[in-house]
């Protein structure tokens, strides 16, 4: 047995993912289809208590070094700050991060600094209102950039914006980036990855990263900088000199997978190997059926061996997976 998350191609997992449920209080196009997903009973949800404890076989057993939580949306779950106070008490100065829409944050972002959390990453795709409201399918713009200022006074150690290319996104980027230098917040554009409920994606129509680069270049000066670590999905650019920086996180066109170090925890308990596997493996009933933390480590350590070399977006015979980003959070 080895002691971390390793794979058959030789990648190590210390970067921990979990979804927490499949709400939302928005409707993005390339994320989630218009009625939402199929709601998920309760009693599948892991509780508060039994992510605590996966969290913390995955940093004492696994080799975890950071974990973050995702959805759907995760303010969608009343006990969010009982989730994070649960992981901050069994792993103590593991960082801790949340990706979220920001609906509502502007409530929370103090309790959940103080439970323990210490970073944010918000999607905002557009401060323009129209184009969020059509990206979105909800007018809740106002809420999102409040929930933005209160995350950037939270005292988080950083709050990141991640904005997803569309055309309509690219017709912003500028505004967007200024928006983003005004406020002090990192901004960080992600294109497109096959993973919409409608099964819209077309590789031709996508926005490259290329594309946004040619954009904005025209209205800012762009130094290349670099990543942040090897395994991070960001590469940066110095924005007028810097310090400041944008991000892209070219999925699609200069993917990143043979440095992959992520592991996904579904919200029902299931390990996902990798966004595009088509399997997953339960740790949930082994979980409720009084398995010991030996026991769901094996088993944890087993569903990663398998994971994909990549997501083979342009292989011939791709085929995206079953569930969308709504279901497995990014
Ligand atoms: P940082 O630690 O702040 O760098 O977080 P992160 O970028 O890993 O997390 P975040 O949830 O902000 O993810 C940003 C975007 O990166 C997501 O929306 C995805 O589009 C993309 N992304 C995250 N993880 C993966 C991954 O494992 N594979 C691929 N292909 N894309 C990913
Ligand atoms: N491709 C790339 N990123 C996506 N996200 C949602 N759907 C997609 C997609 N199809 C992003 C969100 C959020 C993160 C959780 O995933 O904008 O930042
Ligand atoms: Fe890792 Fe799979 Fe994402 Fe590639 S697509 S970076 S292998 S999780």
């Amino acid at each position: 047995d080895t002691p971390e998350l390793v794979d058959r191609f030789g990648r190590v997992a210390r970067d921990l993912r979990v979804s927490i449920t499949e709400k939302c209080s928005l409707r993005c196009t390339y994320c989630m289809p218009e009625e939402g997903l199929p709601a998920i009973p309760r009693e599948n949800l892991l509780t508060a208590a039994e992510i605590a404890r996966l969290v913390g076989i995955g940093v004492h057993l696994l080799g975890i070094e950071e974990v973050r939580f995702t959805g759907g949306e995760p303010l969608m779950r009343r006990d969010l700050e009982e989730i994070v106070a649960g992981c901050a008490a069994v792993a103590p100065g593991t960082p801790l991060a949340v990706t979220t829409n920001a609906v509502g944050l502007a409530h929370r972002a103090a309790g959940l600094a103080e439970a323990g959390l210490t970073r944010v990453n918000i999607s905002l795709d557009t401060v323009d209102r129209d184009h969020f409201t059509r990206l979105t399918r909800r007018d809740r713009l106002d809420s999102v950039l409040a929930g933005i200022r209160a995350a950037n006074t939270a005292g988080f150690s950083r709050v990141k914006i991640n904005a997803v290319l569309m055309p309509d996104t690219l017709v912003g980027a500028v505004d967007l980036l200024q928006w983003c230098l005004d406020e002090k917040v990192e901004l960080r554009f992600i294109e497109e990855m096959p993973l919409d409920a409608d099964h819209a994606w077309a590789r031709d129509n996508m926005v490259t990263a290329q594309r946004l680069l040619d954009v904005l270049g025209e209205r800012f000066e762009l130094t290349e900088s670099g990543r942040e670590d090897p395994s991070a999905p960001a590469e940066r650019w110095l924005v007028n000199g810097g310090p400041a920086t944008v991000g892209v996180i070219a999925s699609v066109t200069r993917s990143f997978c043979s440095d992959c170090d992520r592991t996904r925890i579904t919200s029902e308990g299931t390990v996902r190997s990798c966004l595009f596997s088509d399997t997953e493996t339960d740790l949930r009933a082994a979980l409720r059926g009084g398995a010991s933390d030996e026991e769901l480590a094996a088993v944890w350590r087993g569903a990663m061996w398998n994971k994909w070399a990549g997501h083979g977006i342009d292989a011939a015979d791709f085929a995206p997976p079953q569930r969308s980003m709504g279901a497995i959070g990014g």
